[in-house]
């Protein structure tokens, strides 16, 4: 029997810190589902102390996700321990992962800390959270960067007091491939008591090396690695989950390991981190890019169409990708749609139900074939959406090369049931757009950011458009998908200006108990 590589997603923690890539707590959740459904052994849910909504997300990981452990980042401070096993209180199989700096640099700059005490504040954080949950986890934040006897020390000390994982991130993406072996390999020889733990890894990928790095610590001895879906994260991201797994998966001759992904859910995964945070994979992206199977040039073409092993060495099937996922078309009733959503993996609840079929009927009016994409969008535009203060009624746009663009709008303030409208002119039919909504809102949003695509084929495709808004100097995301892109733009628009409402009467009513958080 084949030893075991422990998969720890980190993109709700990590991943999350990238730009552009946070979301809300019922995004959270939809992801975190979508991990389960792909097999992860962990799921790092967030840092419990950093924020509310970080806690928040960790409880409800930890809730409603029952087969993986579920884990929280803390440092290696009381509070923060306590507020982590708080957040895991409800887990059916919570970690505690503390962490904290070792290498000179952070410890002179960043702690202020001689090694002897930050040895002394690791050892005690490990025997702080083992009186709360047996599976605790150590991390040597920047280990790459640390003096190798020091991170033996560090690590033989963290083990004695009982940590379970022990990981060593290379913080900074700085490791090179034959380097981290030899860390890995100096740790497994050097370390008296490093069976008593898994080794973990955790790779950045500022050097374009997170993925080598990590399977170069596996051929060494580290049983876990950290990674994220779409390589999300930090600055350049962090190691890919997909990557790493059909790495594994394709070249098993070299590296016999077992690990618990469905592989077939990879490209599922990948679009619905991508949908939740209108990030998208470049076309060239390994395993989950759209390009990742198309073959252009001619000689190729041959070849494939003759067999397909003469320049593919995994299936779009592997990981997921149906060549021909026309699902659903106008004839089709509530009922398959339900079944339909259901394989994709998600339990639409009866209220949910009617309104994403009400959707569907409206689209399928417009477009022939409706494609999995077409349910995801529907999913992700009308449905688990956070509560709607402001309801697009009615919308009008002209623009042309001799015309000024004017837009007229009507929106429904839910809470009083009126209807308010307001006409605006701009420099597109869009800017026409928002000026006339933030008349309405009497918000005043600066647009940071706006794409639109095509998330369907053909002519008659969906157009998602996806914007970041600041209103009073915090951004927010929003995103709309519509066959007319500047009704996806005005939706959008109106789904930043709702998430700004809602977040700024939830904290108007929830007293405020985190600090900042650090790292
Ligand atoms: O990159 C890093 O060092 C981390 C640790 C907190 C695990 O994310
Ligand atoms: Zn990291």
């Amino acid at each position: 029997m084949s030893e075991q590589v422990v998969i720890f997603d980190t993109t709700l923690r990590d991943g999350e810190q990238s730009p552009g890539c946070s979301m809300n707590l019922e995004e959270k959740l939809r992801m975190a589902r979508q991990l389960d459904a792909l097999g992860v052994d962990v799921i790092e849910a967030g840092f419990a102390i950093a924020s509310d909504d970080d806690f928040a997300a960790v409880r409800e990981v930890a809730q409603t996700c029952r087969r993986p452990v579920v884990a929280s980042l803390c440092r290696t401070t009381r509070e923060d321990i306590e507020r982590a096993w708080e957040a895991l209180a409800d887990a059916t199989r919570p970690r505690i992962h503390t962490f904290i700096a070792t290498s000179d640099i952070h410890l002179q700059y960043k702690l202020q800390k001689t090694r002897e005490e930050v040895l002394e504040m690791a050892r005690g954080a490990v025997r702080l959270a083992k009186g709360f949950t047996d599976d605790v986890e150590f991390s040597a934040e920047d280990a790459t960067r640390t003096d190798l006897d020091y991170l033996c020390q560090i690590v033989e000390a963290v083990i004695d007091e009982g940590a379970t994982v022990v990981n060593i991130p290379d913080t900074v993406g700085y490791t090179i491939p034959s380097e981290y072996h030899h860390i890995i390999s100096t740790l497994k020889q050097r370390v008296r008591n490093i069976d008593r733990a898994i080794i973990s890894v955790h790779c950045h990928n500022d050097l374009g090396l997170a993925v080598a790095n990590s399977l170069a610590a596996i051929a060494a001895g580290a049983r876990q690695i950290e990674c994220t879906i779409n390589g999300i994260g930090e600055r350049a991201g962090n190691a890919s989950l997909e990557e790493i797994v059909m790495a594994l998966r394709v070249r098993r001759d070299l590296m016999p390991y077992e690990n618990g992904i469905v592989t077939e859910e990879l490209y599922r995964s990948s679009q619905t981190l991508s949908n939740i945070t209108g990030v998208h994979v470049q076309p060239n992206k390994a395993v989950v890019g759209k390009n990742a199977f198309a073959h252009e040039a001619g000689i190729h073409q041959h070849g494939v169409l003759k067999n397909r092993l003469t320049y593919e060495i995994m299936t779009p099937e592997s990981i997921g990708v149906k060549t021909n996922n026309i699902v659903l078309g106008k004839h089709s009733g509530r009922h398959a749609l339900k079944a339909k959503y259901e394989e994709m993996g998600y339990q639409l609840a009866r209220p949910e139900l009617d309104k994403a079929y009400k959707l569907f009927t409206k689209l399928a009016d417009q477009k022939k074939e409706i494609f999995e994409e077409d349910l995801m969008a529907i999913l992700q535009d009308g449905i688990a959406q956070i509560p709607e203060r402001y309801k697009l009624r009615a919308l009008q746009a002209t623009a042309g090369t001799a015309t000024l663009a004017t837009s007229l709008i009507t929106l429904q303030d839910t809470k009083t049931e009126e209807n308010k409208t307001e006409t605006a002119a701009g420099d597109g039919p869009v800017n026409a757009v928002y000026e006339a909504i933030d008349r309405i809102t009497g918000l005043h949003g600066t647009l940071v950011d706006y794409t639109v695509r095509s998330i369907t084929r053909g002519t008659d495709a969906v157009g998602e458009v996806f914007v970041h808004v600041e209103f009073e100097g915090v951004s927010y995301t929003g995103k709309a998908a519509s066959t007319d892109i500047v009704d996806a733009s005005a939706r959008a628009y109106l789904n930043a200006v709702n998430k700004a409402l809602y977040t700024k009467d939830r904290s108007k009513s929830a007293p405020s108990t985190a600090p900042a958080a650090a790292a």
